[in-house]
């Protein structure tokens, strides 16, 4: 398969697991957590999506389209390492949905970071929350949901805290 094919893949995947988990967590409480804000793309996506949710959108470095770069108050600059463990006492089983993208083309690099993040998105999230990531995020809190039928296994990942009882 071609790096484009592969790549309107990924994408496609990307869209139908945003638009299948802004779908579950409809009706319930809850912020957006965006990781990796990039070109802002999928940012522009879950606000289309979600127009009355606050989204909170973690980068890094800020290259997107002012378009696309949300209000200050609403994006939190600095290595997720650093800021996603500090979002717990102001967010703490506050966040509804939590979309992970910050991957790179290194893979092993990428892998390590969402296994660095994943032990810090825990306390964030409430029960019944949603995660849409694009690496595996095994041993959390969180099962696996089943892929919107469009999705290839292993192209991109969504995952569920269990509802509260
Ligand atoms: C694949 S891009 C995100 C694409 C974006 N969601 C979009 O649709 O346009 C990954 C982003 O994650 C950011 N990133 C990677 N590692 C990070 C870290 N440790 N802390 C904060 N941001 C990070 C990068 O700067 C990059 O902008």
């Amino acid at each position: 398969m071609s790096r484009l094919d592969s790549n309107i893949r990924r994408l496609v995947a990307q869209r139908a697991c945003l638009d299948r988990a802004a779908a579950l967590i409809r009706g319930r409480e809850g912020v957006v957590f965006e990781l990796g804000l990039g070109n802002g793309r999928t940012y522009d996506h879950l606000r289309e999506n979600l127009p009355d949710r606050a989204i909170y959108v973690f980068e890094c470095l800020v290259t997107a389209h002012p378009d696309c770069v949300p209000a200050a108050e609403y994006l939190i600059v600095g290595d997720l390492r650093e800021t996603l463990p500090r979002a717990a006492a102001r967010f703490r089983a506050r966040v509804a949905l939590l979309h992970l993208d910050t991957a790179s083309s290194n893979r092993a690099a990428s892998e390590r970071l969402a296994a660095e993040l994943a032990p810090h998105m825990a306390p964030l999230l409430r029960p019944g929350a949603v995660i849409a990531s694009g690496l595996p995020l095994p041993g959390g809190s969180w099962h696996p949901l089943p892929l919107p039928s469009e999705v290839e296994e292993g192209r991109y990942y969504l995952y569920q805290v269990p509802p509260a009882a």
